[in-house]
């Protein structure tokens, strides 16, 4: 393992300014998105989307590299080029999703999950790494609500994350380790709290146990937001002070940087939590944005499979505003 390219890597990921364009959505998740805006999931319109993304002029600016799906890290661009190619043509670092999704968890409690995909990984990381990934993303689901989380469902998700990171870095990959709180019940924010602050008091005890290097990883947690459910709904202000009392608490300084799901925020309000957590500042590690939903919403609706201009102008805007509020910088 050579830990300087881990370490380089990590940084790049966080560059002052710069975030992660989460793209890679499942052939399955990326049917519900296309649904919504009448575009049939086929896999040509999968790759003239993604194009799309990708040669939006100027998004490197704001965006230091760019999840994949399998499918995209193989596939080339509407010009022919290979996407990873193209991707680090402009300086945009290509990564891959590499877990296999989230299945049931065994006696846990209703809806938990436990994620799968560590069967093989050390092969297809390899060929991964030939096809030009130099990171990779592995996401844990946490859900609250009906008695969860259970122990059962923290501490595998949480030794899993630590497998699939160990397996990474041996391979020469940073690993983007994503333990997700999901939002989508009706707990307030506070719950969310102490939900977040044990999920990861527990993946970085076991990225630990694991001999996982802690420079060459970048963390993708939740902010801590009420569940969408949750009749009161915490403030920017309150989001902001809570995530950040959680991460101190839980995220040693030698991690270089911390880049935020939106986990189904709307568009501006992720970009006006990312802010407030910068212009507190004075942190140990950068923050930034690792978005799919609110960096992609506003480019698909432009886009509805034909206005490829006005996907890009989209695009190009969220992708901005994240930039600045990633330094602290943006003003609505
Ligand atoms: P969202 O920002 O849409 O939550 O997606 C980020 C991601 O990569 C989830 O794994």
């Amino acid at each position: 393992m050579n830990q300087n390219t881990l370490q380089e890597t990590a940084q790049a990921m966080v560059a002052p300014g710069r975030g992660l364009l989460a793209a890679d959505e499942s052939t399955g998740t990326i049917k519900k998105r296309f649904d919504k805006i009448g575009v049939e999931n086929t896999e040509p319109n999968r790759q003239a989307y993604r194009d799309l993304l990708f040669t939006t002029p100027d998004f490197e600016k704001h965006t230091s590299g760019v999840i994949l799906f399998e499918e995209t890290l193989f596939q080339s661009s509407l010009a022919g080029q290979p996407f990873p190619k193209l991707l680090a043509s402009k300086g945009v670092i290509p990564g891959i999703k590499v877990d296999a999704g989230a299945k049931p968890l065994p006696f846990g409690k209703p809806e938990e999950t436990i994620t799968e995909g560590l069967d093989g990984l050390r092969e297809r990381l390899v060929k991964y790494r030939e096809a030009g990934a130099r990171f990779a993303k592995w996401r844990a689901l946490i859900t609250i609500g009906n008695g969860a989380p259970s122990y059962n469902a923290i501490q595998s998700n949480a030794h899993a994350l630590g497998r699939y990171a160990a397996l990474c870095q041996e391979a020469g990959i940073v690993p983007i380790v994503e333990p997700e709180v999901l939002m989508d019940g009706d707990n307030t924010a506070e719950v969310n709290e102490e939900v977040t602050t044990w999920i990861l008091k527990e993946t970085f005890q076991q990225l630990y146990f694991q001999n996982v290097l802690l420079e060459g990883i970048i963390l993708k947690p939740n902010m801590i937001v009420s569940g969408i459910k949750c009749p009161t709904q915490a403030g920017v202000a309150e989001v902001a002070e809570r995530t950040l009392r959680v991460l101190r608490r839980c995220v040693p300084s030698a991690v270089p940087g911390i880049a935020f799901l939106s986990g189904g925020q709307a568009d501006e309000l992720a970009t006006a939590h990312l802010d407030a957590m910068n212009k507190i500042g004075n942190l140990p590690w950068k923050l930034t944005f690792s978005y799919g939903r609110a960096l992609q919403a506003a480019a698909q609706k432009a886009w509805g499979g034909k206005n490829v201009e006005a996907g890009k102008a989209a695009h190009l805007h969220r992708a901005r505003m994240n930039g600045l509020a990633a330094l602290g910088k943006w003003d609505k």
